[in-house]
């Protein structure tokens, strides 16, 4: 006997969708589409290209802020073509719904960043002290340089005066989830950037 087909091949991209659903292709109805794959893959060959620019000459080490940052990382490293030091460092002052904590740093599995043109990246730029905590630890580790990169800033949303070097694409004040972000760590794996609506968010995940 045939297996059952799939339902989401067949499934309108609009509507309403079972929350916490882990299939990409089910999660295409819940969600709406704010940056598509192509769109996404154009930004980063832009912020790939300001980077190989700025830096050329120079050896660099990049720092993904962990777990936001892994797919914008995969991909943006891709397309850099420097000597090319990769590392993670992990930060939170996200409790994994929609407000902020107090920002914890647990650098254990950071590469050494003394004199060094180091780069932290992470996926999304909100109150911007997620970003400051970092940049303040790591400049007490005697960098050469630290600049930092951004997939996404959300407009009108900072409480800190500084901002990141680098931004790909800016973003209304809106929850967003895929490419690397979630919600209560589902939805990291949506090859795009979409909205939840309001009622979504307190639906999903425990
Ligand atoms: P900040 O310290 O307020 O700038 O927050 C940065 C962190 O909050 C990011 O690294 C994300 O983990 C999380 N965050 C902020 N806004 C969103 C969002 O819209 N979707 C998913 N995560 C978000
Ligand atoms: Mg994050």
């Amino acid at each position: 006997m045939r297996p059952p087909r799939a339902k989401a091949a067949d499934a309108p991209r609009s509507g309403k969708a079972r929350a916490g659903c882990h299939f990409p292709a089910v999660e295409t109805r819940l969600v709406k589409t704010l940056l598509s794959e192509t769109e996404l893959q154009a930004g980063i060959s832009r912020l790939a290209g300001r980077i190989q620019s700025d830096y050329a000459g120079r050896s660099l080490t990049i720092l993904g802020v962990m777990t936001g940052s892994v797919v914008v990382m995969a991909d943006l490293i891709r397309r850099l073509e420097l000597p090319l030091r990769v590392g993670v460092v992990q930060a939170s002052s996200y409790k994994g719904g929609l407000t902020s904590g107090p920002l914890s740093i647990a650098a254990e599995l950071m590469p050494d960043v003394a004199d060094r043109d180091v780069l932290i990246l992470d996926d999304i730029f909100d109150t911007g002290r997620t970003m400051l905590g970092m940049l303040d630890h790591l400049q007490s580790l005697g960098p050469r340089s630290v600049r930092s990169a951004v997939l996404l800033l959300k407009e009108g949303r900072q409480e800190v005066e500084y901002r990141p070097d680098y931004v790909a694409f800016r973003i209304p004040d809106l929850f967003v989830v895929g490419y690397g972000l979630d919600y209560r760590d589902q939805w990291r794996q949506l090859p795009y950037v979409a909205t939840l609506e309001p009622s979504d968010l307190a639906d999903v995940g425990p």
